[in-house]
């Protein structure tokens, strides 16, 4: 019997691109191969890349240079490229990297069979081209480095918003939903398996719209029915563009229990000048608006954010206004981010990338340290409440801690008993830091 192939995939980037490594892995477990977890016994190694920032493209750099030690060693490993960076380089990629012998883009995963075979013909491989249908939509992933009760589903793929900073649209192509129905029964089977929660994943989720015969589903109707599928079910979503963030979809999150407590909504910047120039269609007061209809209709909903410090042409007063804004919006969380300039881009073309290195790392450490102000903030009001926690799994810190989170999508580690990973524990909240909420199990599970 020939021996069976394996396969290994690593993944940098966002949470849309761990989705794809699932369907890839799939696709793969379908032509034969297995999967390994580690490089070391692989004969395919699969990269999949992120090109959101230099950072990100510098870290898969150096990746491949380590993974040149093993090829050199084991020429007949294959090493593939997926993803972003893939689409943003193309050949360039080949070019300045000898040991890649495939390359793919985000939609050409479905060729990559072909692929693998003109490789073991002996010629390097390319396929970049993007899709205006691809959605992947009847493939059903393999869960890759599960715990089993967390998934992510991918409701819609590429993104047309073109933020002047931004590469996904070149590197993802024409935004497209997929069908509610295969949405529902990829849920569903998720459910079947123990999957207590799952994630509904795209750059913009509140633009997600399908055709069906001739009723239009929209991503508050698509919310509404992914709760209704079993009252267990967690459902989370993200990500929420906050020009698009509806009235309709605070009704429908308030309306099911089950629709976690968390809005991820990146303002960017708190300066309208700022928000004009990144292309965000939005102002600060619309965005402060759509912070208090959600603060009033869902009292207990978290909301996280995404920053960008030391855009083109900011200045003291942009920055002190994006400050202000994290304060008067009061985030729970938010990822931070220096500005980094992607060639291609609206803002590359249009604006210079004129604040300089130590301004923006500066301003970066103002906007890090606020939030750390304001997530210990935030977490310090949970204590004394009791928090519903689905149980995932052990602490990474510590054998004898379960960590779950919270609807508000808060970490809280607490002592291990007999719980299992997918049961709900209410724990009553002692303590926190700025990052995790700590607390004791109660006595009943809820
Ligand atoms: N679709 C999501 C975000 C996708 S990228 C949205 O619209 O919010 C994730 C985050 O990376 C963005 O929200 C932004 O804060 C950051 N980002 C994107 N391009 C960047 C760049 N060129 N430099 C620095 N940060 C960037
Ligand atoms: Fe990028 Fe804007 Fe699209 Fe988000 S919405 S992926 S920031 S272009
Ligand atoms: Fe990165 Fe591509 Fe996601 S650029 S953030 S992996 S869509």
């Amino acid at each position: 019997m020939p021996e069976i192939k394996k396969l290994y995939i690593e993944t940098f980037g966002c949470q849309m691109n761990f989705s794809d490594s699932e369907i890839v892995g799939s696709l793969m477990l379908s032509h034969g191969y297995e999967m390994t977890n580690g490089p070391d016994r692989a004969d395919v190694i699969f990269i999949n890349t992120c090109s959101v920032r230099e950072h990100a493209e510098q870290r898969v750099r150096r990746r491949l240079k380590e993974l040149s030690i093993l090829k050199k060693k084991r020429p007949s490993l294959i090493i593939g490229l997926l993803g972003c960076m893939a689409e943003r380089l193309k050949e360039t990629l080949l070019e300045e990297e000898s040991l890649i012998d495939l390359l793919i883009g985000p939609d050409a995963y479905r060729h990559i069979p072909d692929l693998l075979s003109t490789v073991e013909s002996g010629q390097r491989a390319v396929d970049v081209l993007l899709s205006e249908e691809e959605t992947y939509a009847d493939i059903r992933p393999v869960r890759l480095g599960s715990n089993g009760v967390s998934a992510f589903i991918s409701i819609m793929r590429g993104c047309e918003n073109f933020c002047s900073y931004c590469v996904v649209p070149y590197t993802r192509g024409k935004e497209r939903s997929r069908d509610p129905g295969s949405i529902i029964r990829e849920a569903t089977g998720l459910v079947e398996q123990g999957y207590r929660e799952v994630t509904l994943l795209g750059q913009n989720v509140n633009s997600y719209t399908w055709n069906e015969q001739g009723k239009l589903v929209d991503f508050s109707g698509l919310l509404g029915r992914m709760a209704g599928i079993d009252p267990l079910l967690r459902v989370r979503f993200a990500t929420s563009h906050p020009k698009d963030l509806s009235d309709e979809l605070i009704t429908v999150i308030a309306s099911y229990p089950n629709i976690c407590r968390s809005v991820h909504l990146p303002v960017q910047s708190g300066s309208d000048h700022m928000l004009n120039r990144m292309n965000r269609k939005y102002t600060r007061e619309w965005y402060m608006d759509r912070i208090r209809a959600i603060r009033q209709h869902i009292p207990d909903c978290t909301i996280s954010t995404d920053i960008i410090a030391g855009f083109c042409g900011e200045t003291e007063e942009d920055h002190l206004e994006t400050l202000s804004i994290m304060t008067e919006a009061a985030f729970d969380f938010a990822y931070m981010f220096r500005y980094s300039e992607r060639s291609g881009t609206i803002a590359a073309k249009k604006y210079n990338d004129d604040v300089p290195g130590d301004v923006k790392s500066r301003r970066l450490d103002e906007i890090i340290r606020l939030q750390q102000t304001l997530s210990l903030q935030s977490n310090e009001k949970d204590i004394g409440k009791i928090a519903e926690v689905l149980v995932e799994g052990r602490s990474r810190k510590s054998q004898h801690h379960l960590s779950g989170r919270n609807s508000q999508n808060k970490v809280v580690v607490f002592p291990a008993r007999d719980f299992k990973p997918g049961e709900y524990i209410n724990v009553r909240i002692t303590g926190c830091t700025s990052a995790t909420l700590t607390g004791e199990a109660s006595a009943d599970r809820t």
